[in-house]
């Protein structure tokens, strides 16, 4: 089960400095209302007792933009472990699409296809069912997609659902964070949710079969194989990795272990406490990798949480006991351009696809703060004859499938995970590897 702690813990957290303490309590709030689930977070507040590291002071402060010198090295689309290479998920559509004018968006799909295109044309996993069952930390295997806009043959996020909306795109990736209403998507109220990544438990991805789509990096629909999204009932984000470098890969851009770190912190979202009620589409520099600290000499010092395996009792903290509470720095944003309102215009009483629809960013003026963004999105979509009221699927054995053993490894990964609800220290550790020693004293000191 991977947790992800409600705003107001991560910020209290944050605020002191990730000492033990406060993590065992947030670690405690974050049990508390997972009344079903395997206890959350019970050794997070055991190791939360533990002194903190002396290894030097604790990184809690980032500068803004990367360090002079700081160089990610040259993106590349065609770099190894970019672009998906294995079969898309059985319940997925053969490609991102809007569903037909006529149609009625299906709210029992099963589609797992998320794209990520824009600040109103994005697809985030929620549970298939309502109910206190439904945390996320014990159905990731088996979260479908809901879209904010009718596609991908997957569920509507009804209108009103999305609180804010900030899309930054990158060189190396694309990425969205936010507010919502989890609630409408099937997470249980108060859900401090868990972390969802193409790699799982089978490494088939959780969900099992959970692909991911943008248009944002190449102009065209295009599948990635690395990808992390963080979802709760009060909050989301989601980055596809879209490059690679000869330093950096997709997989370590997008690395999908530090599951009870959050969004802020993995996404390098400086401001997500503020930024309820806005909607945002910038251009931003790259982050450095989630966890990784550049040095001066061009190598990184690497914070991880500590692996746990299933088969012994768990223990989480090793080495430094201290969580760093800010990334390397925070990344530039530029080109930033506002929207008042995201909206599909769809009646939740019948979800009917009565008109195309239409998404901000194909049809704004502002072409500066969305360059490379696709203008062949297909905002107009093809009438259907009568006869395609709803799209065919014929896929209802492969989804039965797919759900039969999601249900199966969701209790399995439930008590092999890392520990939930502490986004602090105390669930976390520095990885035990010599660079690490530097990580405060000299990066935090030379940058
Ligand atoms: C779909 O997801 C699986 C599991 O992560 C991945 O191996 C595969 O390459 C993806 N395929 C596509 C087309 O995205
Ligand atoms: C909706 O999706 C489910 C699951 O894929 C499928 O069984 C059902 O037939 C679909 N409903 C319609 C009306 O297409
Ligand atoms: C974000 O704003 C909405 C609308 O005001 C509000 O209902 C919601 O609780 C806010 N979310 C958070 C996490 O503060």
């Amino acid at each position: 089960m991977f947790a992800l702690v409600p705003p107001t813990l991560l910020l209290a957290a944050s605020l002191v400095n990730g000492q033990a303490s406060s993590v065992s309590s947030a670690a405690a709030a974050g049990s508390a209302s997972s009344a079903s689930a395997p206890p959350a977070g019970g050794a997070a507040s055991g190791t939360g007792a533990a002194a903190p590291g002396t290894w030097g002071p604790e990184i809690t402060t980032a500068p803004t933009g990367a360090p002079a010198g700081y160089s990610i090295g040259t993106p590349s689309p065609d770099a190894p472990g970019v672009l998906a290479r294995f079969p898309n998920g059985p319940t997925n559509p053969e490609k991102p699409e809007f569903y037909p004018i006529g149609a009625q968006v299906n709210q029992t799909s099963l589609s797992r296809l998320l794209s990520l295109n824009g600040v109103d044309d994005f697809c985030l996993y929620g549970p298939m069912e309502p109910g206190p069952d439904s945390l996320i930390g014990n159905v990731e295997p088996s979260v479908v997609s809901y879209c904010t806009q009718p596609r991908n043959g997957a569920r509507l996020i009804p209108d009103g659902t999305i609180h804010s909306a900030h899309v930054i795109k990158t060189p190396m990736y694309v990425q969205i964070h936010g507010f919502w209403d989890g609630t409408r998507v099937n997470i249980p109220a108060g859900d401090s949710g868990g972390e969802l990544d193409p790699h799982g438990e089978k490494n088939l991805g959780n969900p099992i079969g959970g692909n991911v789509t943008t248009n944002l990096a190449t102009g065209t629909d295009t599948f990635y194989e690395e990808w992390m999204s963080f979802i709760s009932y009060d909050q989301f984000c989601l980055r596809i990795c879209t490059a690679g470098t000869d330093k950096v890969n997709a997989g370590l851009m997008c690395e999908h272990k530090l599951d009870i770190m959050g969004c802020r912190f993995v996404m390098a979202i400086p401001d997500l406490y503020s930024s309820n009620g806005t909607f945002t589409f910038c251009e931003g520099e790259p982050a450095a990798p989630p966890g990784l600290y550049p040095l001066p000499n061009g190598e990184y010092s690497t914070f991880r949480q500590r692996w746990t395996d299933k088969a012994n009792p768990p223990q989480y903290t090793v080495g430094d006991l201290v969580t760093p509470g800010a990334p390397a720095f925070w990344p530039k944003t530029s080109n930033c351009q506002t929207f008042s309102s995201i909206s599909n215009g769809i009646d939740p009483a019948n979800f009917l696809v009565k008109n195309a629809p239409t998404v901000h960013v194909s049809g704004t003026g502002s072409a500066a703060a969305v360059t490379g963004l696709s203008t062949t999105t297909p905002a107009t979509v093809t009438t259907p004859s009568s006869t395609i009221a709803i799209p065919t699927s014929g896929k209802s054995d492969a989804a039965g499938s797919s759900s039969g053993s999601a249900a199966g490894t969701a209790s399995r990964s439930g008590q092999s995970g890392a520990p939930s609800g502490g986004a602090g220290s105390g669930a976390l550790a520095l990885a035990p590897i010599s660079a690490l020693v530097v990580v405060a004293a000299v990066a935090a000191a030379l940058f």
